[in-house]
């Protein structure tokens, strides 16, 4: 057995420990996209502190923990707050929360993020469906293979589940939720970029830019937890305007959109869940 795998099976008895609940549908929160916690029937929150050998994320604005409940009367789990590469873990302790997620039970995970423009033909406060990503930070699964959880050289020609996409725009055009899509490209941070560097992951095919979420989409294909996700525009990306980027302006516009987000995540959920 991996030590991951150990570490992961510890991290998951000391979960049962505290709750019973099997989750259907994880959820991982992007900064400022929160709020979808006060929506939810709450039946369990646990710190990642409490959760032995899990590491615990000191990004500001993310609380850092996993809570257990129903939102539209589905059984969720949310990850409020993730762990990122940039807080100096690997990536393959950034990547255990969704593991975990996927080990307790849920056969779908939605990651959610704020993200940067790097599409001129985009907004702040867009709302963008990832149909695909491009990983600049190591692979999460560098390492000994978790066997117990996938293959060693496993497929990413879908890392983001058609099915699922699908199921996300029908629920944008339900909600009345105007929904881009695009190309997800994860840097390390936690510096914003160079308008250079910009210039560059455009001409990459990147249409969005953020430090978190492409090592989690490798991780949930690589164990067939089936995936989609969303950005939330939060900024045009550094050099699209002469303005300089601050976390607050992320925070922000993430406030500014929530309502829009919070339809569309309350949608996604039900009809991933009738369609499970
Ligand atoms: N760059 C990287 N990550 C981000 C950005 C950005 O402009 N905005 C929100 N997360």
């Amino acid at each position: 057995m991996s030590k991951m795998y150990e570490r992961l099976c510890r991290a998951l008895s000391s979960v049962k420990e505290k709750t019973g609940h099997i989750p259907e549908i994880g959820i991982v929160l992007g900064s400022g996209l929160e709020g979808i916690v006060d929506e939810t029937q709450i039946t369990c929150e646990i710190p990642y502190g409490e959760v032995d050998g899990f590491p615990v994320s000191t990004a500001p604005g993310h609380t850092g923990s996993f809570v257990f409940g129903y939102l539209e009367g589905v059984s969720v789990v949310i990850m409020r707050g993730r762990i990122h590469y940039y807080e100096g873990y690997s990536t393959a302790e950034a990547v255990m929360g969704v593991r975990l997620m996927g080990m307790m039970g849920a056969k779908a995970l939605i990651i959610t993020n704020a993200a940067g423009g790097v599409n001129l033909g985009f907004n702040a406060g867009d709302l963008m469906l990832i149909t695909d990503q491009i990983c600049m930070v190591p692979s999460p699964l560098i390492g000994e293979n978790v066997d117990e959880l996938g293959t060693r050289f496993p497929d990413m020609s879908e890392i983001y589940s058609l099915r699922l996409r699908n199921i996300v725009k029908a629920a944008a055009e339900k909600t009345d939720v105007p929904l881009r899509e695009g190309v997800y490209i994860q840097l390390t941070g936690p510096n914003y970029e160079s308008p250079a560097e910009i210039r560059m992951v455009r001409t990459l095919g990147a249409d969005a830019v953020g430090m978190s979420s492409a090592c989690e989409g490798i991780a949930a294909r690589h164990m067939g937890l089936e995936t989609v996700g969303i950005s939330c525009i939060s900024n045009m990306a550094c050099g699209v305007t002469d303005k300089p980027l601050s976390h607050e302006e992320v925070k922000e516009t993430a406030n500014r959109v929530a309502p829009m987000f919070r339809r569309l995540l309350r949608q996604t959920v039900k009809d991933i869940h009738d369609n499970i």
